[in-house]
């Protein structure tokens, strides 16, 4: 028994900011620096009041609705976010409501950047215990929430937005393999060290990242993680038409594709519209290459993520 992705949908809130307009908002920066360090040339930022379970729910339809499931029939939602509506209940409950779903076990996971590879993995392994047969997985966020708009090294890269995957239960092939890993000596490279206490806020609120180490950590391991799905799977990575690496840098998704011997042609690429969109990227960046045609059914695709932990992950599916 497979898990197998039957729908996909996405959500981008607003309308695109550019970098320049980012620069006419008074950031102490410009678009030249930006692409050329990042790719990134815009970025969607929810309106303020917008939460993630307002994308998610989005998502979510779109991914129902091209899987022709009805949302009562899923008995399993997990929504992998780091900007949660509220402390609790999680975004997971508060979108399942919003779906009228009543009874299916939801909750959320916290593993940033890589929140989706990990949700994912969750996913295929109660489906594949039997335990469940039809999940909805949610990446969303609204990381412009706990951007410090003063640090021009951080708040530059990030946007939101949400993406979904329906999965059902299945004999036809589907998830292949998954790898998930962390190492929690690595959680000050990349972090958001506040707390609500006593009713304040204490410690600091905002992301703060020290660029130039997460940027080397990515690298070393992203190709490993992906190595390691392709040979638990027995499929060479050259074997696999389409690469969909977590969206953070242009220039680390084409050092891992390098690595992986996978042509830039088959790598799918939206950082440059997107930004980082955290949990967000990886389904994002999916359904626009499903439903541009560029994934077909039967297909190898492989998906990778990474993020604050430091946690990683990837998952070999055949679409
Ligand atoms: O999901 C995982 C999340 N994060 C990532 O994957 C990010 C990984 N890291 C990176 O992508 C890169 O390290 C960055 C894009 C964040 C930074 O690029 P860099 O080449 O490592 O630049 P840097 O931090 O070393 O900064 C170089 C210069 C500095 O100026 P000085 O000290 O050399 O005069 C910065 O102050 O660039 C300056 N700078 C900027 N200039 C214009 C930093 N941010 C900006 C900016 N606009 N937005």
């Amino acid at each position: 028994m497979y898990a197998r992705v039957i729908g996909t949908g996405s959500y981008l809130p607003g309308s695109p900011v550019s970098n320049d307009e980012l620069a006419a908002r008074g950031i102490d920066t410009n678009d030249e620096w930006i692409v050329t360090r990042t790719g990134i040339r815009s970025r969607h930022l929810a309106p303020v009041g917008t939460t993630s379970s307002d994308i998610g729910l989005i998502a979510a339809q779109r991914a129902l609705e091209m899987a022709g499931v009805a949302a009562a029939e899923l008995d399993l939602i997990i929504v992998a976010t780091s900007t949660p509506d509220f402390i609790f209940p999680s975004t997971a409950c508060l979108i399942q409501n919003k779906l009228g779903n009543k009874g299916a076990t939801a909750f959320d996971v916290q593993a940033v950047c890589a929140g989706f590879a990990y949700a994912l993995g969750v996913a295929e392994k109660f489906i594949r215990s039997g335990s469940h047969r039809k999940a909805l997985v949610i990446g969303a966020e609204v990381f412009s929430r706990i951007l410090d708009w003063k640090d021009r090294g951080t708040c530059v890269l990030f946007g939101d937005g949400a993406g979904a995957v329906v999965l059902t239960a299945s004999e036809t092939p589907g998830i292949l393999a998954t790898a998930l890993h962390a190492d929690g000596s690595y959680s000050g490279i990349l972090n958001v060290p506040g707390q609500v206490c006593g009713g304040q806020v204490t410690g600091d609120p905002f992301l703060r990242m020290d660029g130039q180490a997460v940027f080397k950590f990515a690298v070393r391991v992203l190709a490993d993680v992906a190595e390691e799905v392709c040979a638990a799977a027995g499929v060479a990575s050259s074997d696999v038409d389409w690469l969909i690496p977590h969206q953070a840098n242009l220039r680390i998704i084409d050092a891992t594709g390098k690595k992986l011997g996978i042509d830039r042609n088959k790598v799918v690429v939206t950082v440059d519209r997107h930004g980082n969109t955290s949990a967000a990227s990886v389904p994002l960046a999916l359904d626009e290459a499903v439903r541009d045609g560029r994934i077909q059914r039967g297909q190898k695709v492989l998906l990778e993520g990474i993020g604050g932990g430091f946690a990683w992950g990837a998952a070999l599916l055949e679409f």
